[in-house]
């Protein structure tokens, strides 16, 4: 399978990175707009350059793109790939607002549509994810009763001023909630289930040169009857490694510190460790092989699963849910 990377920032090494290592998969070339970008990617993998995203749909040998632009390109771009005959890896979020998800939802499953379309939700294929959900699946732990998703990084004035993208509800659809802690959000519907009713508070409390919510807080009423407290801010000091707890009839299991526990009345037991992580932030994780891995061996006809955008709606769905409810949108 030949792959080309859409955009060379910060996340795109992560991709090129994986698709190194997938037996199945070769970087055959990268696009992006900046020369120096898609040079140094071509520099380290030997892969073709493009710097028209055009051009590139025209070149018949590429079979996957990857989707690693701003989150006001997802949408368009990933329209046009498929509608082009490639299958495509789309970073988070899906799109920007819910107009645009929908109206890629309905092509991806529609007839016209003959291609595949995975989202990188890499923090469900964390090794303790996996394994909290094969536990989870394997035990009597009981109904779920609550669960609690906490994510304090620290996103300053220098990173937004980074690029013109960020930090903006035009082009970055939102802030804390669409970007940092989508993936918070995921995991606790991947685990919790279908969102019946929720309250919510987002907030831009600190950071000065954005328009979006640096903070936020939500109370989620699941319909299998759990609660869930999901509390972010993009205002701390460092970044903090997630916590997501999970609280069961019959046992209790925390994520802390990239390390799966099973908490009892006196100590905590370890149970496994996430992967360290060799290219890029720690807390990205180290799924995004897994997910390409998946995605290659599904393409190639092989019973492998990867997180389509069916499976990625609801957690889009939340998001935007906060928004409309916090009537913060421009
Ligand atoms: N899954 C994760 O954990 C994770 C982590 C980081 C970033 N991301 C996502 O990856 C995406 C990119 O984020 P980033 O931090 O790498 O951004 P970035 O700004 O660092 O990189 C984006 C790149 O896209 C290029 N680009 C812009 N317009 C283009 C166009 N029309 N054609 C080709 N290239 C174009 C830019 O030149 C830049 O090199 C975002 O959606 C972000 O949310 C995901």
């Amino acid at each position: 399978m030949n792959a080309c990377i859409v955009g060379y920032g910060a996340i795109g090494p992560v991709h090129a990175n994986a698709i190194n290592q997938v037996d199945n998969a070769s970087l055959y070339a990268v696009c992006d707009i900046d020369n120096e970008r898609a040079n140094k990617c071509a520099d380290e993998y030997h892969c073709k350059v493009y710097h028209s995203f055009d051009e590139m749909l025209q070149d018949s040998d590429i079979d996957v793109v990857h989707i690693c632009t701003p989150h006001y390109l997802h949408k368009e771009m990933a329209l046009r790939a498929l509608k082009a005959g490639k299958d495509v890896v789309l970073e988070k979020p899906v799109a920007i607002s819910r107009a645009d998800m929908d109206e890629l939802v309905e092509f991806v499953n529609s007839k016209e549509n003959k291609n595949k379309l995975c989202v990188m939700l890499q923090n469900r294929r964390n090794i303790c994810i996996e394994k909290l959900k094969e536990i989870i699946l394997n035990n009597d732990v009981g109904k779920l009763k609550g669960l609690t998703g906490s994510v304090f990084w620290k996103r300053d004035e220098a990173y937004y001023n980074q690029d013109e993208w960020r930090g903006k509800w035009s082009t970055e659809g939102g802030g804390l909630l669409i970007n940092q802690t989508v993936h918070m959000i995921d995991m606790m519907i991947y685990f919790g289930g279908k969102v019946m009713d929720f309250k919510s508070d987002i907030n831009h409390w600190y950071i000065s040169n954005i328009e979006v919510e640096d903070h936020a807080q939500v109370l989620m009423f699941f319909e299998n009857g759990a609660r869930g407290i999901f509390n972010a801010s993009n205002c701390y000091v460092t970044d903090e490694p997630y916590i997501l707890d999970l609280l069961f009839e019959k046992a209790h299991y925390r994520y802390a510190d990239h390390c799966l526990y099973k908490i009892g009345e006196k100590v905590a037991e370890f149970i496994t460790s996430d992967q360290s992580v060799k290219v890029g932030k720690s807390y990205w994780g180290s799924g995004h092989l897994t997910v390409i891995r998946s995605f290659c061996d599904s393409l190639a006809g092989k019973d492998a699963h990867y997180t389509d955008i069916n499976d990625a709606y609801d957690t889009m769905k939340m998001v935007f849910d906060i928004y409309d409810n916090a009537e913060r949108r421009a």
